[in-house]
């Protein structure tokens, strides 16, 4: 079903962020779902692109961040796990440096709506099985 102006109705349930809460570049964290196990992850924008994954670092587990949507380097130019310092690439995931090179963040499928960033369809708002 459409709204009045004939672009899709939104999700609210599905919606991560706006695109004018991120800077360019910029991150944000978001939660999505309920129960035990919410999908808890980290969008980054970078001109154009959107991009989101799950927080979690793939060295050791822990979420990427110390403060609330910090996950980039101070030059915004890759995404930093604070535990110990892997830098991951913003387009892919794809860790560069650090314990776990050659290792990759999992990517959230996500589109963008109405100035919204959202989960994409079909895609469980739930933390992914290990
Ligand atoms: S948990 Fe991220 S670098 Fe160790």
């Amino acid at each position: 079903m459409g709204g009045a102006d004939g672009e899709p109705e939104l999700d609210l349930a599905r919606v991560l962020c706006a695109l004018g809460e991120l800077d360019d570049p910029g991150s944000r964290a978001f939660r999505v779902g309920g129960g035990d196990w919410p999908l808890s992850g980290l969008v980054v924008r970078r001109g154009a692109e959107v991009h989101a994954y799950v927080n979690r670092c793939p060295h050791a587990g822990h979420p990427l961040n110390l403060r609330p949507h910090d996950f980039l380097t101070v030059d915004r130019s890759l995404i930093l796990c604070c535990s110990h310092g892997a830098l991951f690439e913003i387009a892919t995931g794809r860790c560069v440096a650090g314990p776990c090179a050659g290792a990759a963040l999992a990517r959230v499928p996500v589109v963008v709506t109405r100035g919204y960033v959202l989960l994409a369809e079909g895609v469980p708002a739930q933390a992914p099985d290990d």
